[in-house]
């Protein structure tokens, strides 16, 4: 049987939500809203949207064990086959996988680059970064190539000897480099800063804008919305304890995501430098407090780098999976064949978001003043998501029996954790993310 033992399930889908979201993004929107409050706001947009939608995933995969357009029909009252149009939601995970795996190549090249030299003024090592986002299309592609190629070749393994492996070995490599970080983190005086900087809640700083920067990251750092949860899930076995499992998988994403932060905010505390440093803290910033490190500078930017693929390539594999399980399940292809049908889409994808970015092609790739690698990252993040979370919010609430949920839950929990559970899916999750989803489309 290609399932997940149950370990293999939590470690699995922990790699599918310990990705860039939790080492890059994450420390850099805590850094722009200013640490604490923001942090605050997040754990319960952890706790009482994310883990609600991931148990929503999971019990309709787990249910439905086959792709996610099939257990949306299987889990629905008088298995009414219109639901097989949720299978919409298979695209996002492709084309966010595009962009995914050019910023991991990105990645890859801090890596090789961070062997040999740092940069040691912040002004170098941005002029770095842009050039290689912007004239390095050469190397870029090599990079995206490497990416999607590593990916590809662990999905055409299957659930067993491919996913479930891949995590067997990353996460608990990744846990070990974070918890090496960490503790030399421990020993700098600034740690202690850095702890007061994300747990001491600053009311002031929170807006509007931090409440749904807070609700966004809690979605796209537990892979939510895409289907990939519930394709996992589909492989869990039917008997496995859904509840803790994902209970599990948020914990450990949360605490990842702090430590990366404790991290991060040291080193940048230690060397005086900006908590709000955008997208360019981890790709600007930090190379340039390695580098005066000397010899551990080198050690720590090349283990820090290697983190950030192993928990990025655990997650790009993520993405691909809801695809490839549908194209098997419903057209009855081979593995082999819908790797190749959506391995080439997302690589060709990632092709034209590299070059959009670039100098010599960015041009011809501009639509409506943003370019292809910012469309594509809006349209999932901003519009796709949201779609597809509000339709499996209105689904569970309306058009599946709530008897069937209940009994489904009450074989691993009581029954008070279930109605909160489906209260916060039939009210809050749904009206908070249209909140999210309008406010993106700039209507409010
Ligand atoms: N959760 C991952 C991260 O934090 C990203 C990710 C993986 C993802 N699979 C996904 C995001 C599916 C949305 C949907 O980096």
């Amino acid at each position: 049987m290609n399932k997940f033992s149950r370990i293999g399930f939590i470690l699995a889908a922990a790699g599918s939500a310990v990705g860039l979201g939790n080492i890059w993004r994450f420390p850099y929107i805590t850094g722009e809203y200013g640490g604490g409050a923001f942090i605050l706001i997040y754990l319960l947009a952890i706790l009482f949207i994310g883990l609600t939608m991931f148990l929503a995933e999971a019990v309709i995969g787990q249910n439905g064990q086959s792709d996610v357009s099939t257990s949306f029909v299987a889990l629905s009252t008088s298995k009414n086959k219109n639901w097989k149009f949720a299978g919409f939601m298979v695209a996002t995970g492709l084309i966010i996988l595009s962009f995914y795996s050019v910023v991991l190549g990105w990645i890859l090249d801090y890596v090789i680059t961070s062997f040999s030299t740092l940069p040691n003024e912040a002004s170098i090592a941005g002029a770095n970064f842009e050039r290689l986002i912007s004239e390095d299309v050469g190397s870029l592609i090599v990079y995206h190539t490497l990416i999607a190629g590593t990916v590809i070749f662990i999905v055409l393994k299957g659930i067993k000897d491919g996913i479930e492996k891949i995590n067997l070995i990353l996460m608990p490599l990744l846990g070990l480099i974070l918890a090496g970080l960490l503790i030399y983190a421990l020993t700098l005086d600034s740690f202690s800063q850095a702890v007061s900087f994300m747990f001491t809640p600053d009311f002031s700083k929170i807006d509007s804008h931090a409440l749904l920067a807070a609700l966004g990251q809690a979605f796209f750092t537990l892979s939510l919305g895409v289907g990939t949860i519930l394709t996992y899930s589909a492989s869990l076995p039917k008997k496995a304890n859904f509840v803790k499992s994902s209970i599990v998988v948020a914990i450990v994403d949360t605490v990842i995501a702090l430590v990366a932060g404790l991290i991060i905010f040291t080193f940048l505390f230690t060397a005086g430098a900006e908590s709000a440093a955008g997208p360019g803290l981890v790709f600007i910033s930090l190379p340039v407090i390695f580098s005066g490190w000397g010899m551990l500078g080198h050690i720590i930017a090349v283990s820090f780098f290697v983190a950030l693929v192993f928990a990025g390539i655990t997650s790009a594999v993520s993405m691909i999976e809801p695809a490839l399980r549908f194209f098997i399940e419903r057209y009855k292809i081979s593995r082999q064949k819908a790797t190749l049908i959506c391995g080439g889409s997302f690589y060709f994808l990632g092709i034209i978001a590299l070059l959009s970015m670039s100098k010599s092609f960015g041009a011809h790739l501009t639509f409506f003043g943003k370019n292809a690698f910012d469309i594509m990252d809006f349209m999932t993040s901003s519009i796709m998501m949201p779609l597809a979370a509000i339709l499996i919010c209105i689904f569970l609430a309306y058009f599946v029996e709530k008897d069937t949920l209940k009994e489904k839950f009450l074989a691993h929990t009581n029954e008070t954790v279930f109605n909160i559970w489906y209260f916060l899916i039939k009210f809050i999750v749904p009206i908070a993310i249209t909140i999210l989803l309008l406010n993106k489309l700039g209507a409010i």
